[in-house]
This record gives C-alpha cells, sequence and structure tokens, in this order.
C-alpha cells in the first residue's frame, strides 16, 4: 500500500462507463450510481496519497467529471481548472449536441507546490500557414515565447500511428502531448506521479522522457505497459515551452 502523503501528481483516465470493452477483466458498463460510487473510492485513496500541494487531474466526460469535481471540492481538494479539451471526431449522439469535448480536471491538495508557467506557439493556419488570431491589435507587444497556455486545448492529436495499433484501441491511449503538459505543468525532474489506469502506458512514458519517477496499475494492460516501456516510448512532437522567469 502507498503511504499518506506521497506523491506529488495523480492523473486518472479511468474508463468512462460507456460500454466500451478493454480487457477481460474491466468493467465499463455499471449504473450510473454504482460507477460514481466506484469513483469515489478510488479517488478517496488517491487524494490519501497526495502530498499537501499536489495536484489531481482526472479525464473524462462532462456527464461524470461535473459530479466527480463537486466530490473533489466536498473532500477537501482545491479547484484550479476545468481544462477543455478539445475533440474533433466525437459521435454524434441523437437529440443532443455534437460532443466535442472532453473534461480534464485539475485540482489541488491545497495551495499547489509547483505551478510551472507553460506557453504555447502562436497558433497558425494549417493551410497557409497565417496566424489564426489577431491578438486584439497587441501581436508587436506579444512574449517571443509564445502564448500563455489556456484551459482550451485545441492542439491534441488523436493517437492514430500507434505501433500495437489493436492494443491501442482496447487500452484508449491518450495523446503524450497531453500528458506531457499534465507533468511539466504540475511537476518538477524527480517528483512522483502515480496512474491509476495506466492504459497503454503514455503517463509512465512520458514521466520516462520527462525525468520524473511513477508509479501505476492497469487490471489488464501492465504487459503492453512494460513493453511499451521497454522500446520506443512513442512520443509526440510538443512545441510548448516552459516559462521559468
Ligand atoms: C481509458 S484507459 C487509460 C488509457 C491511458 N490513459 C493511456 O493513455 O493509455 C482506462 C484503463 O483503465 C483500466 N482499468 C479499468 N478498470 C480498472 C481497475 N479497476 N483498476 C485498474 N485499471 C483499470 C483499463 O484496463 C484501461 O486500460
Amino acid at each position: 500500500m502507498i503511504g499518506d502523503e506521497q506523491v506529488d501528481t495523480v492523473f486518472a483516465d479511468p474508463p468512462f462507463n460507456l460500454k466500451k470493452e478493454y480487457g477481460s477483466r474491466s468493467n465499463d458498463n455499471r449504473s450510473p450510481d454504482e460507477y460514481i460510487a466506484w469513483c469515489k473510492l478510488w479517488i478517496d485513496e488517491a487524494t490519501r496519497t497526495l502530498k499537501p500541494g499536489g495536484a489531481f487531474f482526472l479525464y473524462n466526460i462532462p456527464k461524470w467529471n461535473i459530479l466527480l469535481g463537486a466530490y473533489m471540492s466536498e473532500i477537501g481538494l482545491d479547484f484550479r481548472h476545468w481544462i477543455t479539451i478539445n475533440i474533433k471526431f466525437g459521435l454524434p449522439i441523437r437529440g443532443r449536441l455534437y460532443p466535442s469535448h472532453y473534461s480534464l480536471l485539475y485540482f489541488t491538495k491545497g495551495k499547489p507546490r509547483v505551478f510551472r508557467k507553460i506557453r504555447t506557439p502562436i497558433e497558425t493556419c494549417r493551410h497557409c500557414g497565417g496566424e489564426i488570431k489577431d491578438y486584439g491589435g497587441h501581436r508587436h507587444a506579444m512574449n517571443p515565447k509564445g502564448v500563455n497556455l489556456t484551459d482550451v486545448w485545441n492542439d491534441i492529436p488523436p493517437v492514430r500511428h500507434w505501433k500495437y495499433k489493436s492494443i491501442d484501441r482496447k487500452a484508449n491511449a491518450l495523446s503524450s502531448k497531453l500528458l506531457d503538459r499534465v507533468v511539466e505543468m504540475s511537476t518538477e525532474p524527480g517528483d512522483l506521479v502515480i496512474d491509476p489506469f495506466g492504459g497503454s502506458g503514455t503517463t509512465f512514458a512520458v514521466c520516462e522522457a520527462k525525468h520524473r519517477r511513477w508509479l501505476g496499475t492497469d487490471i489488464d494492460f501492465a504487459p503492453v505497459i512494460r513493453e511499451r516501456l521497454s522500446g520506443d516510448l512513442f512520443l509526440h512532437k510538443n512545441d510548448d515551452v516552459l516559462d521559468l522567469d
């Protein structure tokens, strides 16, 4: 068992209760009450392991994160952001708006111990190369290192070119670019990150590349994670800049 207050950052990307087939031991088809009760169990446990000032990121669909975020506040974590992860290829749902984002909740246990400022490149059109925004006429005064990262992330690519395609689909791999941001923003080299739903091992691959310590579990995919970490880490290109001034 992990001791109390050992971990700098928790990142959790659980099954979304959408009846998806992961490995044979996963259950992604609970009643709404059961799902929320199950999430509360591991949220409690993850929170116990967090150091004061540690960060807790929870990735899920808005339907669940609205409830889980309320619970995280209730148990004393401090809300920092609801980060919108824009997705281009959601599935349409009859009688609803077209779902086009996932939610990444960002809480801390008290005042954040680490919060590092990230700048992203000025957005350009992929066809003509021109800049997309005019920055209200203040373009000339902008920091040459790039724009302050906002709470809407439009630049997270889908995972397409993964070597183990069938496994990727089952484990539902996230883009390493998302994890890169989480890790850079909330930890320093040597810090400890925990991911209870490792999947294809994205969090751990990023931690290896960024010299963070990590701990993780997955009910079915540990061999996949081991394989990924023993070879190419499959990391996305990331143009973010850390602004440590
Ligand atoms: C959405 S995927 C995580 C994907 C991961 N973030 C990545 O980038 O590869 C959810 C994972 O949770 C795992 N899982 C489901 N129930 C679990 C449980 N009770 N304990 C640990 N892992 C579980 C599944 O096997 C699946 O790999």
